[in-house]
Formats: structure tokens, sequence, C-alpha cells
């Protein structure tokens, strides 16, 4: 099937309690590691593209490695979204240049702005049959160039959402509840420690995420900053010459929960670029004479396809729904 928009698929998931996985693509091993794991386990998924993966890998390779995804994988439906549009002219590029999806994401503008370029993007967006994700509320993290700090983030206020919605003419809207972008999203004092002494994140807002359902019923929600930051991962680039000290993500469990809700599009980068990272740490400790780099890509793009596949089966439930 062609590249598709994620209106049906956000419409089962709603219905179904599950979310599609959003991950984010910069090179050809990461588009066919988390393909062959959606086609493999027949799930829906959402391919997206930052500013910076355009900038890095440019707007036209992206656009052809996610079509020969959707030749080489042709049961399941795959969306290609724009992550993080700063701005609407980089939205009409990504429109005009073969995208179903785009987000806008003026989330640190006033909100008057916000609704205003929003509905912009969306008018465009609609009148070529592309979808929209805005943004309410400020995730702590980094993303491309804009750094929000851990003080200057807010959680998104529900008492918005409905005339931010109406507004804009919106297809999905993305909150912030307490996940944040990297896979540094707690300091060591934010978490509390459990009796193996390992630090556990403070809990999701979910009473933030219910009162914006409760105001949007049916309306499909997108959280970003969701990797869970796995700690095997960590302990290999630490124990192969990395220094990644308290790293740290969110709790599977809570995005599980999340998923069983409104939440119907989870993000996943960071997690992404752990997996590949400890691979080629520890196979270039292992293999110091080993210099063809498919003879590390391969077990790197291997290590995203696994990943990839539990996040699937275990943290969103979208197996076997394509
Ligand atoms: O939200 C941020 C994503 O992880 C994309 O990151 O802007 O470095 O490509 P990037
Ligand atoms: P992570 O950094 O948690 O993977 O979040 C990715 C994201 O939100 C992309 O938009
Ligand atoms: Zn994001």
């Amino acid at each position: 099937m062609p590249l598709v928009t994620t209106t049906e698929m956000f419409k089962k998931a709603y219905a179904g309690g599950y979310a599609v996985g959003a991950f984010n693509v910069n090179n050809m091993e990461i588009v066919q590691g988390i393909t062959e794991a959606c086609q493999e386990q027949h799930a829906p998924v959402v391919l997206q593209v930052s500013k910076g993966a355009r900038a890095y890998a440019n707007h036209t390779y992206l656009v052809k490695m996610v079509e020969a995804a959707v030749q080489e994988c042709p049961d399941i439906p795959i969306a290609l979204h724009l992550d993080h549009g700063p701005d609407f002219e980089t939205c009409k590029s990504c429109i005009d240049g073969g995208f179903t999806s785009v987000m806008i994401d003026c989330s640190s503008k006033p909100f008057d702005e916000n609704v205003e370029i929003t509905k912009k993007v969306v008018e465009y967006a609609h009148a070529h049959g592309v979808v929209v994700e805005a943004e309410l509320g400020t995730l702590a993290g980094v993303e491309d160039d804009v750094q929000v700090s851990a003080e200057d983030s807010s959680y998104t206020h529900p008492e918005e959402v409905e005339e931010f919605v109406t507004r804009t003419g919106c297809d999905s809207l993305a909150i912030a509840i307490g996940t944040s972008h990297g896979a540094y999203k707690f300091t060591p004092e934010q978490c509390t420690r459990n009796e193996k002494g390992i630090l556990v994140p403070p809990p999701l807002r979910f009473d933030v995420l219910e009162e914006v359902s409760k105001r949007l019923p049916g309306f499909p929600i997108v959280l970003h900053g969701s990797s869970s930051v796995p700690q095997n991962f960590v302990d290999i680039i630490n124990a192969h010459g990395g220094k990644m000290p308290d790293a740290i993500g969110i709790p599977e469990e809570e995005l599980r929960k999340a998923a069983s809700m409104s939440v119907c599009k989870i993000n996943i980068d960071s997690d992404i670029r752990l997996a590949i990272t400890a691979t080629i740490r520890e196979y270039f400790d292992e293999h110091p004479d080993h210099f063809d780099p498919r003879q590390y890509l391969k077990p790197a793009r291997q290590a995203v396809k696994d990943m990839v596949a539990h996040k699937l089966v275990n943290v969103l439930g979208c197996n076997g729904k394509a």
C-alpha cells in the first residue's frame, strides 16, 4: 500500500487501547531496522523526520528511503511525518515533498500565535490531503537547536485544549505531562530510589492526560520524549568507553498505561540512538581490527530492529494491528 496519513491508524489505536510507534529516521539502517520489525510484527508505524534529519541526510534521500521501505513492507501502513516543524515554510516544503503528516510546533510561542500559525499549516495541509499534529505545553530537553530547561518547561493546561483544537482544526495534539526529550529526562534529585537503590523517576501526570481526554473525547493525543533509556544500553556504552552517567527515561509501564488511554502516537528517538551506539561501541572493543562499516552497522541495525520489536509488543501494543 502507498504511504498513508495517520487518520485511520489513530482511529483504530484509540478504539483498540494501543498506540502507534513514531520512530525518528536519519539513515538507511534506522529505516530498515524499524520497518523490518514492524513488517514482522504486522504493526502500523509512523516514520518521522526532524529538521535536523533533513539537514543531515537530505529531504530527497529520506523520502526515497521511506518509499523503499513502503515497497519492501507491503502489508503494513506507513506514514511519513515531519517531527517538530518549526514554521509554516518547513511544513509546506514537507507537504509539497511527499510527507503525509506534519507537526507544527509553536508550543513555545504565546497561545494566540500558536493558534494562528497552526491554523495556517492546517489549511495548507488539509488542502493537500495531509494531516497535522500540533502541540500545547512545553517539554524539557533538546530538540534540534531549541533547548528548554526543566524550569521553563510547563505541563499542558487542559482548559486550553478545546479552544485550541477548535480554532486550529489540527488532527492530533501533543501534550506535556512530564516526559522530555533526550537520554537525561530527570536529574537524580527529581527521582526517588527503589529498594535496590535504582533511580525511579517522578510519575507522569496522568491526571492532566485524563482531563485533556475528557475535554476532547475521541481525539488522538501524542506523547513526545517517550524513550525509556534502557539501562542495558547505557551499561554497555559505559563499559566500552562511553560516559553517560545518570541517563534515565520513562518507565515502560507508564507508556503502556498512556497507550491504553487516549495516547495514539508515542515518539521514540533516543532509544534508537542508544541501541546503535551501544552496539557499535561494544563491536569496536571486541573487533579492533575491523574497519568495514557493514561489519558494525549490521549488528547496529539488528539492535534497532530488536528494540523496536520489543516496544511494539510490550509497550505500544500495536503488534498485529496493521
Ligand atoms: O524531538 C527530537 C527528536 O529526537 C529529533 O532529534 O532534532 O536531533 O533530529 P533531532
Ligand atoms: P526521545 O528523546 O525520548 O526519544 O523523544 C523523541 C521525540 O519526542 C521526537 O519528537
Ligand atoms: Zn519530540
